[in-house]
Parts: C-alpha cells; sequence; structure tokens
C-alpha cells in the first residue's frame, strides 16, 4: 500500500493512475479508523478502480483546544486495518504545513444557513474549518467520488452545498450509519468512553427509533419533550439537543409538510465525551 505524506508525492502516484481513466474514489477520514470509515471505504472500492484515504487530524475544525490534543491518534494501527483490508488504497497522511502552509487558519463559508443549526450553534466556526480542509482535499486528489457518513449528516449536507457553491468536479456520496451490533454509532470518540458510559450510550439511538415511531402520530414538540423526559431520567446521559428538521435545509420542523423528508439529530454528553446521532423520520 502506498502511503504519502506530501502532496507532490501523491501527485506523482495519482498522475499515472489518471491516465488509465479509470474511477477514483476519496475518503477524508481524521484516523482512528474504525468500522465505520471501512464502510465507506468498502462502498468506494465497489464503485471505483481505487481509493484514496486521508488521515489528518484538521486543527481548524476543533472550537475546543483540549478535544484537539485528546482526540485519538493511531497511525500505525490505521495503516495496518488498511492495509489488510484492500490493495487499491493510496493513503494520504498529510502534515499540517502540506495542508495549510503556515497559517493555520479556516476560512469564512456561507452555506446558505445550513451551517447556523445544530453542530454549527454548539460548536462555533467547526463548519469553516471542515469546509476549508475538505475543498483542499477535493483540490489535492481530484477525486470523482467522495464518500461521507450519515452519521455527519450536516456535515454531509454541508459538503454537497461547498461542491455546489463552487461548482467542484466531484459526486458526493453520502453513506448509511454503521451501527455496533447494540446499536450505538461507531465513532472515533466511543473508545474514550467508560465502561459504564459505554454501557448507557446505545440508549441514544433507542430513543431515536421510539421518537421515530412517535413521529408517526405526534407532532416536533410533543416528540421533543417526550425525548428530554427520558434524557432527565438517565443519570449517566446528559442530552445537549434533540432537534427534529428538514432534512434539505435542516431548520428546525415548524409544521410537517407530506412532500418533506424530516430527520431527527440529536448530541448527547457521556461523561466529558459528546456523542452524536440522528435517523431519518419518514
Ligand atoms: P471522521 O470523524 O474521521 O469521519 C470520516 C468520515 O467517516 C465522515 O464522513 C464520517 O461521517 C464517516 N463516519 C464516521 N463514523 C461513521 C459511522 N459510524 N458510519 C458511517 N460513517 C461514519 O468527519 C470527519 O472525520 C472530518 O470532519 C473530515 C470530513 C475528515 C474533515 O476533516
Amino acid at each position: 500500500m502506498i502511503i504519502c505524506h506530501k502532496r507532490e508525492e501523491l501527485r506523482r502516484v495519482l498522475d499515472g493512475f489518471r491516465l488509465k481513466k479509470q474511477s477514483l474514489g476519496f475518503v477524508p477520514t481524521m484516523g482512528a479508523l474504525h468500522q465505520g470509515h471501512l464502510s465507506l471505504i468498502d462502498q468506494g472500492l465497489q464503485e471505483n478502480a481505487l481509493m484514496v484515504v486521508s488521515i489528518f487530524v484538521n486543527p481548524t475544525q476543533f472550537d475546543n483546544a483540549t478535544d484537539l490534543i485528546k482526540y485519538p491518534r493511531t497511525f500505525e494501527h490505521d495503516i495496518e486495518l488498511l492495509q489488510s483490508f484492500s490493495e487499491r488504497i493510496v493513503v494520504y497522511a498529510p502534515t499540517v504545513e502540506d495542508i495549510y502552509g503556515d497559517t493555520i487558519a479556516a476560512k469564512a463559508f456561507d452555506f446558505d444557513g445550513l451551517e447556523y443549526q445544530m453542530e454549527g450553534k454548539f460548536r462555533k466556526g467547526h463548519f469553516d474549518g471542515v469546509g476549508t480542509v475538505v475543498k483542499r482535499l477535493f483540490e489535492i486528489v481530484q477525486p470523482d467520488y467522495a464518500y461521507f457518513g450519515e452519521k455527519d449528516f450536516q456535515q454531509l449536507r454541508i459538503i454537497q452545498k461547498l461542491v455546489e457553491k463552487y461548482d467542484l468536479n466531484v459526486q458526493v456520496v453520502g453513506c448509511d450509519i454503521f451501527r455496533a451490533g447494540d446499536g450505538l454509532a461507531m465513532s472515533s470518540r466511543n473508545q474514550r468512553l467508560s465502561e459504564a458510559h459505554r454501557a448507557a450510550a446505545p440508549f441514544i439511538y433507542q430513543t431515536l427509533i421510539a421518537a421515530k415511531l412517535r413521529f408517526g402520530t405526534e407532532n416536533a414538540k410533543e416528540v421533543t419533550e417526550w425525548v428530554g423526559a427520558q434524557f432527565d431520567k438517565q443519570a449517566l446521559l446528559e442530552l445537549e439537543y434533540f432537534i427534529i428538521a428538514d432534512e434539505n435545509t435542516l431548520l428546525p420542523l415548524e409544521t410537517k409538510e407530506n412532500t418533506k423528508s424530516y430527520r431527527a439529530f440529536i448530541a448527547v454528553f457521556a461523561g466529558e465525551i459528546r456523542l452524536i446521532d440522528n435517523i431519518a423520520l419518514n
């Protein structure tokens, strides 16, 4: 498996590949790879001749310095995992300098308001950081297809908006959320959960499923209040937000319309670890 740390190296590898006129897929990650990431790479491998997987803990998308420092870095393990997964993977693991030069700063984006909802409210500047790094990575890798998980649904919508606004030549593919057997959405943060918090965390998805059922007969306000009451009874989990929103605009639902698709979004603290999840409602 080829591992490139500099964009020049990657460019050389990909120049040869591009001559063959075959399809190139891309999965950007921050490493600490798990089955959720692998499910994206797997889908990409089925649809492309070669996959680039980037591993880069992007400093500009962390609003919280401790979170950046504590973000798990498991490079050796990531490489072993990818090596045993497929031969058709090229890893791009750049240095901060390779991406940002000597100015580590995010650009300011206008994502038509998608950036002000949910995660945008609770993590200031986060989506400017994501937009900056993904746009840069797209310029460097120039993939035909790029795969993003619905786990971070707002991020997926923002990347689609980025591609639309800048008329970028890449197809964004949204992929299903990969869950552990007990329903907890796979996340690099899960490994930081205490045993007790890990045992409590599947409650998040169980509540989303119950909320989906309720959404059939109750309005958004009733479902939201019900979810709040369920978390009040949970000693180990603290609800940050539960929001039912339009899947397209991400605006909170006011009056249900039959033609629109809605999704419930949730953020929960399990001790110090912040977990997010979401579910399609209709
Ligand atoms: P990271 O959290 O490493 O996630 C990389 C990709 O894997 C994202 O598209 C994310 O939605 C997807 N993913 C994570 N867990 C998943 C799961 N359980 N099921 C399905 N997909 C899952 O998201 C980022 O990194 C960064 O913001 C990045 C896009 C790389 C920009 O820095």
